[in-house]
């Protein structure tokens, strides 16, 4: 089938062209390269079932699908990873969090309405809930997200239940949790910290933790996410929220020593305040993503690290 990935060039989206291509699907990537790479997708030069078109998402996609559709039949599944990824970004430009973020979705749910496709899967964000006490969250914890980035992907969660609920159009919205793995750009100081702490590492140069490191997080493997949003974009799981992490924690020190460790224990670690409004514990519950979705997060903290250096 036909399945179109927006911001398939980025970190998430080419391990999810990855295995869409892998399995046999066709795909085509929409993505303005805002912080994604064409060589994230450079060992699928040639590849006859891969297209990628350099489309801003936030003002529609009729245009750049026409040409694919029209040679290849319509668009069936959309997996819709585009956005604007930096918190610190959308607090500073809440206006272009919110044409990116929320106005891409509803081009995207658009789409799906005109063109009948047969799924939306949707890239949400533990951002949703803010500041949570309780702890493991679960999807049914009151959403008060502290961004504009956490607001607009719940304004987005939002448009897509009105979408499936008025318009018939299925989707399932998944809220992805700490996501690491290989391709993440560690260059921006808002990427994930695995990213930054790995570049670092390997290079023996310090590490800087804000505040004392005893903050937590839920770290899921690229690859279990990637499993998740297959498994979504089949028939079923419609109108599903499920969050996407591995239901553990870790404290950032610790973390951070692993991966010094790992890299052959050169570099020092520092300490700076924390960062205002930095969240000081998560961890998903990851019932519902079992249960609806038959996804359990399989790669262990360590193996992923590994895998990430190497
Ligand atoms: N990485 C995580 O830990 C994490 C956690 C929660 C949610 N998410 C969500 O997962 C999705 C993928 O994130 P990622 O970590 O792979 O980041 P990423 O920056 O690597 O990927 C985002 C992609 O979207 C593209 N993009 C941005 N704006 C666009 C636009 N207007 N039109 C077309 N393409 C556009 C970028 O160029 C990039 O390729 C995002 O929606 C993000 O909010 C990620």
């Amino acid at each position: 089938m036909l399945v179109a990935v927006t911001g398939g060039a980025g970190f998430i989206g080419s391990h999810t062209v990855d295995r869409l291509l892998g399995a046999g699907h066709r795909v085509v990537v929409l993505d303005d390269f805002r912080t994604g790479r064409r060589a994230n997708l450079a060992h699928h030069a040639g590849s006859e079932r891969l297209d990628i078109i350099a489309c801003d998402v936030s003002h529609g996609i009729f245009a750049a699908l026409a040409p694919v559709t029209a040679r290849h039949g319509p668009v069936e599944r959309i997996v819709h990873l585009a956005a604007q990824v930096s918190v610190v970004h959308s607090v500073a430009n809440p206006l272009v969090d919110m044409q990116i973020n929320y106005g891409g979705t509803l081009h995207v749910l658009e789409y799906a309405r005109a063109t009948g496709v047969r799924k939306v899967v949707f890239a949400s964000s533990a951002a949703v809930y803010g500041d949570v006490a309780i702890m493991p969250v679960g999807e049914d914890t009151p959403t008060r997200p502290v961004s504009p980035y956490g607001i607009d992907k719940l304004a987005s969660e939002l448009a897509l239940d009105y979408y499936a609920a008025v318009h018939g159009v299925p989707t399932t919205t998944l809220r992805f949790f700490n996501v690491y793995g290989p391709r993440q750009d560690p260059s921006s100081p808002y990427s994930g910290v695995i990213s930054i702490f790995a570049d670092r590492a390997k290079a023996g140069r310090p590490l800087l933790i804000f505040g004392d490191g005893s903050q937590t997080r839920d770290f899921i493997y690229v690859g279990d996410v990637v499993r998740a949003i297959a498994a979504a974009l089949e028939d079923g799981a419609d109108r599903v929220v499920a969050n996407v992490g591995s239901g553990g924690e870790i404290a950032v020190l610790e973390l951070a020593r692993s991966i010094v460790e790992l890299c052959g224990g050169r570099s020092a670690i520092h300490h700076a305040p924390y960062r205002p409004g930095e969240i000081l514990k998560s961890r998903a519950q990851v019932d519902r993503l079992h249960e609806a979705l038959g996804i359990v997060a399989e790669t262990s903290l360590l193996d992923g690290l590994r895998e990430t250096l190497r």
